[in-house]
């Protein structure tokens, strides 16, 4: 199930039109703050698919019927560029456990990469509901990974793979990789192309070090 919420009408247009602009990409406060708040509408629109139980709430003047949340929530996401859409979930799933994954690209010398999976640091997930969360879906590869990484912990409810551009390329290969039937996928714009090194285009550039400066390789 793809769930394309710039399908719509919303604020989220505006935040991911700064998040790809260049002029305003200058600013790495803005751009994680942007990353964020699309987090936080993730968060808002996933919210309407989990399960929720009646409870009453003692008000000053009475009694009111409220809706709980039931589900368990595990949020995961890649290391680094993850970091701040992971927060904007976090900020409204404000209970959820967490899952952080450590896994990069390794380029060969004729520009073909693989990605290398390092670490998982998370709790179990048997009956919880995952939501996993990377900013780019360029050729699905690193999302399959983690997902695979986060079925070591146990079998979850569901998973909810949230990202804020994909290509075309990316949303048909984790279509073809995950079971159908327990995963949902959310994207904020779907691009149509990838660079030979599998960047996005249009895209935004390079995610994690817009975020938080580039990195060398030694
Ligand atoms: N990761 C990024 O940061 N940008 C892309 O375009 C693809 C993957």
């Amino acid at each position: 199930m793809i769930h394309h919420l710039g399908d719509q009408n919303s604020l989220l247009h505006s935040f991911i039109a700064e998040i790809r602009d260049e002029q305003i990409q200058v600013d790495p406060l803005r751009f994680r703050r942007n990353l964020e708040r699309v987090g936080e509408i993730f968060a808002y629109e996933i919210s309407k698919e989990l399960a929720y139980a009646d409870k009453e709430v003692k008000t000053p003047l009475g009694t009111a019927e409220v809706q709980m949340l039931t589900d368990e929530i595990v949020l995961g996401t890649i290391l680094r560029a993850g970091l701040p859409i992971h927060q904007g979930l976090l900020n409204y799933f404000d209970r959820a456990e967490n899952a952080f994954i450590s896994a990069y690209r390794v380029y060969e010398k004729d520009g073909t990469f693989n990605i290398r999976f390092e670490h998982i640091s998370g709790p179990r997930i048997d009956d919880k509901v995952v939501i996993l969360s990377d900013p780019m879906l360029a050729t699905g590869a690193s999302a399959v990974l983690a997902y695979e990484a986060l079925l070591g912990k146990g079998k979850p409810k569901h998973v909810h793979l949230a990202c804020i551009i994909a290509s075309k390329e990316g949303i048909e290969n984790v279509r073809r990789k995950l079971p159908i039937h327990k995963t949902s996928i959310w994207v904020g714009a779907i691009d149509d192309e990838l660079t030979s090194k599998a960047y996005i285009v249009p895209g935004l550039g390079d995610a994690g070090d817009l975020a938080f400066g580039s990195k060398s390789d030694d």
